[in-house]
């Protein structure tokens, strides 16, 4: 069942009714100002950080769960009926309703007793303000008297004060009203530079400021008091929760269309010249006055939207494709990149499950978000590398976390997560492929933020695999610290203590617990370093990190080698993790996956064997699990991921950024059926269709799927914010689609489905656009080039000369 469509040439989600399962939401802004916002309309905004800068409030966990927004109430001033015109708050029905989320905008329309209203919410590009754009069209034989509200409730800034901190702050509220715009600023008078405001581009015929004033005591946002009665009462805040409510009055004749602007901002001011006059405690206006006048014209309302469609045709526009699968175009094309540039911006922090007052960004989930995004956003890219690069540690680690306003390591959740470091690496060398831009690798960068520390960013990556190397286990193979890429696999944590953090604790020394999955990731970064080394001409550094590689490689083979497929790990006891030997949590995907990414078991057989065993104990019609069979109680020495029921997250729950990993794995032993099999059944444009079981977002994927023990098998979880996107743009584009940077030039090796006869795609590379057609007439996956009409001896299409902007590929398989 469906509860919508996609409009692929809009490049938009059309939701018909508002009624989805879970509030399917959307994002705005991509440089400072962000908003959540879902298809009713809730959510909640914020400059830069989601708990430090929080603009408008948000309940999380409400009743009804998404409750709280940006909402505007329609009423009729004759009969005195009011509505929503996004169903929520109000919820009285709606005719013709559809939200249509797009790229970084939000459309929501709908029509009550012959009343049409379109509302257009997004962030100009370059503007720490939101608009919201009314368009309201009279459909009667007759004139309607109309009143529209729009409401917004402020946070006083910190997200977990504003959460908590009652005895304080509800003294504390202030706010000023200057015309049609209303000013919050909580704290501005003592060591804040910053304030919000919320503008109406019309005169209003009144406001209020202060919620009980609005809704009315005992009353809600469901049914205002001062919507009921047709009458704001200009309430000003002293104290208490400081809202910004305006009321605009309209008599539109019959088939009249007006537009009303509403302007949601955030703005700062110089400490010197903060009041006006100085020595007041007046908000000075005078830089904001002109950007509120700017954005109440509806042209400039008009002009900044075209800017926002522009921005997004260039980024989409950089790889496009035409595959036989429509569900594979739209991702690719559309959604599956935006959720990568929304990922990339927000890291973990900000979604209708994520708080915003929780995590910074994550060290190991940021390099991986990077290689989803590389291509659209190269500068970014490069300093969010740097950035992260010098939060690590001199020896070689990482702080699990850093602060993007302050981008210093997180002290409080620490280091010795023993992956991190490697991700660093599967990182840089991305940047060096999508960008030629080797000058990276000299850039000077210091080590957990101290001054005078500098070494350049190749220096980095050596620590980063070193650190791998001088913390081998019992078996020779890498410990695992507090946890490896599964932050629930906790083998040194032993925690008997309730509410304790699985991520913080540690009761071993951490010298037995080893992991599998780590010794393949380092076995891939450690390919991408000796590519990298031998492109850069430093064979010194080729020849130690093939060596350590071949060397790391046999460990896999030896004692990370179960029989059937590869062991997960080695407990603190010494004991297999992941071996038919165990009762449960015999095999895991992660080993698979990294084992075969790394290059084990290519050439001997294994590699095969895993996929196979993959294939039978862990794929479900919704995905790959974790593990099987799922963990039923609770193991001191494995941690967190036996604190799940079976089913959900880490414990044997379909982990979508894992399953990508296992695609990549099917196209290096050549199966690309399987491959394309196990990305149909997690993408979620495919799952559209079983909307009711799925729940979640059809257009974006989901940290979670529940897996078969779960009693909800099938149903995802945390839409949005996770590594699945960039994953799966990778385990498609290049490993499925065949497409990657190379150092020296863009290679073409597809591993493709048998049911299809090619493809065809257009990938801007290093300034210049590949027009690529693919087709097969063999069964097989090898391949020949020809480019711009002559034969290539490799996959690799050179580099052209200097002036060529566009280059055809033809691909025979
Ligand atoms: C979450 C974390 C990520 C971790 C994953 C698996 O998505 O953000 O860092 O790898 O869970 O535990
Ligand atoms: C919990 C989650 C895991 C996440 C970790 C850190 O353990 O299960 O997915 O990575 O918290 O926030």
């Amino acid at each position: 069942m469906r509860f919508g469509h996609f409009d692929d040439s809009a490049r938009e989600y059309v939701i018909e009714r508002p009624d989805t399962p879970l509030p399917w939401f959307n994002y705005l802004g991509t440089d400072g100002y962000f908003g959540l916002i879902s298809n009713t309309a809730g959510g909640y905004s914020f400059y830069k950080d989601a708990r430090l800068r929080r603009i408008s409030r948000y309940r999380y966990n409400n009743v009804p769960f998404d409750f709280g927004g940006r909402y505007i109430y329609v009423r009729d001033n004759d009969s005195g009926e009011f509505w929503s015109p996004s169903w929520q708050p109000v919820r009285i029905p709606v005719d013709d309703y559809s939200c249509r989320h797009g790229m970084g905008y939000t459309i929501i329309g709908s029509a009550r007793s012959g009343i049409r209203t379109d509302t257009r919410y997004f962030v100009p590009p370059g503007e720490n303000l939101e608009i919201w754009d009314l368009t309201v069209v009279n459909q009667r034989q007759t004139t309607a008297g109309l009143s529209l509200f729009g409401a917004i409730e402020f946070a006083l800034w910190d997200a977990q004060d504003d959460m908590t901190n009652f005895q304080r702050n509800f003294n504390t509220g202030e706010v000023e009203v200057e015309g049609s715009v209303i000013y919050h600023k909580t704290e501005y008078r003592e060591r804040r530079d910053h304030f919000a405001f919320f503008a109406c581009s019309e005169a209003t015929a009144g406001f209020d400021t202060q919620r009980e004033a609005f809704l009315g005591p005992y009353r809600g946002w469901d049914d205002p008091a001062a919507v009921g009665s047709g009458a704001t009462t200009d309430s000003i805040a002293h104290g208490w929760s400081p809202i910004g409510a305006h009321q605009v009055k309209l008599s539109l004749q019959p088939g009249e269309t007006k537009r009303v602007v509403f302007l949601l901002g955030y703005a700062e001011n110089p400490t010197e010249e903060k009041f006006d006059p100085a020595g007041s405690t007046v908000i000075n206006k005078r830089r904001v006055t002109p950007v509120i006048d700017e954005y109440s014209s509806v042209d400039r309302v008009d002009a900044a939207f075209s800017a926002l469609a522009q921005e997004w045709d260039r980024l989409l526009g950089l790889f496009q494709v035409k595959t036989p699968d429509v569900a594979a175009n739209r991702m690719i094309n559309i959604w599956n990149a935006y959720q990568n540039m929304v990922t990339f911006n927000l890291s973990r922090s900000a979604s209708f499950y994520e708080s915003g007052v929780g995590r910074g960004l994550g060290f190991r989930d940021s390099n991986q978000d990077l290689l989803g995004f590389v291509h659209m956003a190269p500068a970014r890219a490069r300093q969010r590398v740097l950035d992260l690069a010098a939060t690590q540690l001199a020896d070689g680690g990482a702080f699990h976390q850093y602060q993007p306003l302050t981008k210093r390591g997180n002290d409080t959740v620490g280091s010795n997560f023993n992956d991190d470091p490697l991700w660093l690496v599967l990182a840089v060398v991305a940047y060096v492929r999508e960008t030629g831009d080797e000058s990276i690798l000299d850039e000077p960068v210091v080590y957990e933020n101290a001054p005078g520390t500098e070494q350049p960013l190749l220096d980095h990556l050596v620590r980063s695999l070193e650190f791998t190397l001088g913390r081998l286990g019992p078996n020779g193979l890498p410990l695992i610290g507090r946890a490896d890429w599964n932050d629930c696999l906790n083998l040194n944590c032993f925690s008997d203590e309730p509410g304790e953090s699985f991520q913080t604790t540690t009761s071993k020394d951490g010298k037995t617990a080893e992991s599998v999955m780590i010794a393949g990731l380092f076995c891939a970064a450690a390919a991408d370093m000796v590519d990298l080394a031998r492109h850069i001409g430093r064979l010194d550094l080729a020849g130690v990190y093939a060596a350590a590689r071949t060397a790391m490689l046999e460990t896999i083979e030896g004692p990370g080698w179960d029989g059937e497929w590869f062991v997960r790990a080695y407990d603190d006891f010494g004991h297999k993790v992941g071996s038919a030997e165990c009762d449960e949590g015999k095999i895991f995907i992660e080993s698979q996956g990294w084992s075969i990414l790394g290059g084990a078991g290519l050439s001997n057989g294994m590699a095969q064997k895993a996929l196979d065993s993959v294939a039978r104990h862990l794929a479900t019609d919704h995905g790959i699990v974790v593990n099987q069979p799922a963990f039923t109680s609770y193991h001191l020495e494995l941690g967190e991921i036996t604190t799940y029921p079976p089913g959900y997250k880490e414990n044997a729950s379909i982990f979508c950024h894992s399953n990508p990993w296992i695609m990549v794995a099917e196209t290096k032993v050549g199966n690309g059926d399987r491959a394309f099999d196990y990305y149909r059944r997690i993408c979620p444009a495919v799952r559209e269709e079983i909307s009711e079981v799925h729940r979640a977002e059809p257009y974006v994927y989901a940290q979670t799927i529940a897996g078969r023990d779960a009693p909800t098998h099938g149903e995802a979880k945390n839409s949005w914010l996770t590594g699945t996107a960039a994953w799966n743009y990778v385990a498609i584009t290049q490993a499925i689609l065949g497409i990657r940077p190379g150092f020296d030039g863009l290679e073409i090796q597809p591993v493709l489905p048998t049911s299809w006869a090619g493809y065809t795609a257009t990938r801007v590379f290093r300034g210049v656009t590949y027009e690529i057609s693919v087709s097969r007439s063999t069964p097989g996956t090898s391949n020949s080039l020809t480019v711009a009409g002559r034969a290539v001896e490799s996959t690799t299409i050179p580099m052209p000369g200097p002036g060529v902007e566009r280059v055809t590929v033809a691909v025979a398989l």
